[in-house]
């Protein structure tokens, strides 16, 4: 198993209240688990603590209890003994890129953390290739690049170090459709290519069906279903349900 949660328990303190007796309790129980090569969606509405269980994962942030591990060992020293093995890609690729490094830069600056800093312009023009842009963009900063394709040089950031397992947390929710349609392929190549293992948080089921074999959903803090992406129409849980019927009626 690459990653295991089991009952992770996240709480924040009410904004405004001093004492923290009163509690905003965001993850209620959380246990899943991750298999080598495998794609696991995480699904569920704005606020049902998506991206509070990443930040756990990433070691970001601390679990009130439960435990995370990723091959059998808690996560900070996985990290730490695995340096650049795991990656993560956010929604908002603006305040990902620093605006004021060259595309260059972005794209390399986990490799240099790294230490690597040899053949950096072929690593990096390799790297634009790999997410199909053209290495003529090596020079340009952030801001003179659409959405889709500073999406994908964050993606091409996150490939750089050769990650075994990235988290993609609303990697492409705002983005348009078609390069939706660009970017899942490209995740679904590249998961193929460098035996990647991804979870995939989003709030759009279509997409997380479509690239990923197992879907979990998250609602009001606790996974209230587990399934296969290829059994979805057999989902038991009412708000899962609730989910599938939307997608259906509106691809009708
Ligand atoms: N650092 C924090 N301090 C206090 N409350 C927080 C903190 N981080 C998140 N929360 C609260 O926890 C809940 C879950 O937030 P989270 O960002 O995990 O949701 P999400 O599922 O990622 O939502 P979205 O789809 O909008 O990204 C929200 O009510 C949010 O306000
Ligand atoms: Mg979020």
């Amino acid at each position: 198993m690459l990653l295991q949660v089991k009952d992770v328990y996240k709480s924040y303190s009410k904004i405004g209240l001093t004492k923290g007796k009163d509690k905003l309790n965001v993850l209620q129980g959380i246990s899943f688990s991750v298999k080598k090569g495998d794609c696991v969606g995480l699904i569920g509405e704005s606020g049902s603590g998506k991206s509070t269980l990443s930040r756990l994962i990433l070691g970001l942030e601390k679990a009130n209890s439960g435990s995370i591990t990723i091959e059998g060992q808690p996560v900070k020293k996985w990290i730490k003994e695995n340096q650049g093995q795991m990656s993560v890609v956010f929604q908002d690729y603006t305040s990902s890129a620093n605006p004021r490094f060259t595309i260059k830069e972005v794209i390399a600056e986990p490799l240099i953390a790294l230490g690597k800093n040899d053949k950096t312009q072929e690593k990096v023009k390799e790297l634009l290739d790999r997410v199909g842009l053209s290495a003529s963009l090596m020079d340009r900063y952030p801001h003179e690049l659409s959405g889709g394709q500073l999406q994908r040089v964050c993606i091409a950031r996150a490939i750089s170090t050769r990650p075994r397992f990235m988290v993609l947390d609303e990697a492409i929710s705002s983005l348009d459709v078609s390069i939706q349609a660009q970017i899942l392929e490209l995740l679904r190549d590249l998961k193929r290519d460098l035996d990647m293992t991804y979870l995939f948080i989003a709030h759009d089921l279509q997409a997380v069906a479509s690239l990923c074999d197992e879907v979990l959903f998250l609602y009001k803090g606790k996974i209230v279903e587990s399934i296969s992406s290829n059994n979805l129409a057999n989902a038991k849980n009412e708000y899962a349900q609730k989910l599938l019927n939307s997608v259906i009626s509106f691809s009708v």
